[in-house]
């Protein structure tokens, strides 16, 4: 398959473009500092720009069978980024044709997972779910083939390989989950769709 990947150079996305590559894909990487993406590959084109601005990332994206998304700010502040990029996909997504996307959003959207969740979503974690919730609202438009992931706390470390994986809810008494099997199951769903048009929880 012809993938684009969004957020290659973070956690999830480093690991993404390997696992892509060595699965036989065509890979494009669009990111804002593609100098941190060492990789070469002949499979592998990494390109440069503006994650808000629509008609680069239509360039980045055109004639892709996919594109999965880890894109992320770090900032624990208010912001309107996550908002911000959920509109621009989805008019690059438009403008260059291609329907289909994988997104990591957030398991606090959720509003389960106890207590803990619920505190930590209303507090230490409030302006990024206020903003993965306005981000999702951006992107789940009726004529693009989303599939919004929604994990907990993303862990360093190996894939389990096999992640637990329900739509529409957080899997019971999930707490947390690898990058690596977020990373393999971004890629399965997108050869293989399963969740179109669906918010999907996974954790350990
Ligand atoms: N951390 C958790 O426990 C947790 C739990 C649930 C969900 N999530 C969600 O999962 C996402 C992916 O996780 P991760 O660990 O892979 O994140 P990460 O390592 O922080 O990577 C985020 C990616 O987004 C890019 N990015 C951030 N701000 C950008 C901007 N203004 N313009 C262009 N690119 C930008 C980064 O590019 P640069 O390399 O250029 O900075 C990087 O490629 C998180 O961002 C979060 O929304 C996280």
């Amino acid at each position: 398959m012809r993938l684009t990947i969004l957020g290659a150079t973070g956690g999830i996305g480093r690991l993404l473009v390997p696992l892509a590559l060595d699965e036989g894909h065509q890979v494009t990487a669009f990111a804002r500092a593609p100098e941190k993406i060492r990789q070469t590959d002949p499979q592998l084109r990494v390109l440069g720009g503006d994650l808000f601005q629509p008609e680069a990332m239509a360039a980045a994206i055109r004639g892709s069978d996919a594109v999965l998304s880890a894109f992320g700010p770090t900032t624990l502040r208010r912001t309107h980024l996550r908002r911000d990029f959920g509109r621009t996909i989805v008019q690059a997504m438009r403008l260059a044709g291609v329907s289909r996307f994988i997104h990591v959003s957030t398991a606090f959207l959720f509003g389960e997972g106890g207590l803990v969740f619920a505190v930590m979503s209303k507090t230490l974690f409030r302006n990024v779910t206020e903003d993965h919730r306005e981000s999702e609202q951006e992107m789940t438009q009726p004529d693009l083939a989303w599939t919004i992931l929604r994990p907990p706390r993303l862990l360093d470390g190996r894939p389990t390989g096999h992640p637990r994986v329900v739509a529409g809810h957080l899997p019971k008494g999930g707490f947390a989950i690898s990058r690596a099997d977020v990373a393999a199951f971004m890629l399965q769903e997108a050869v293989a769709p399963k969740y179109v048009r669906q918010v999907v929880g996974l954790s350990n």
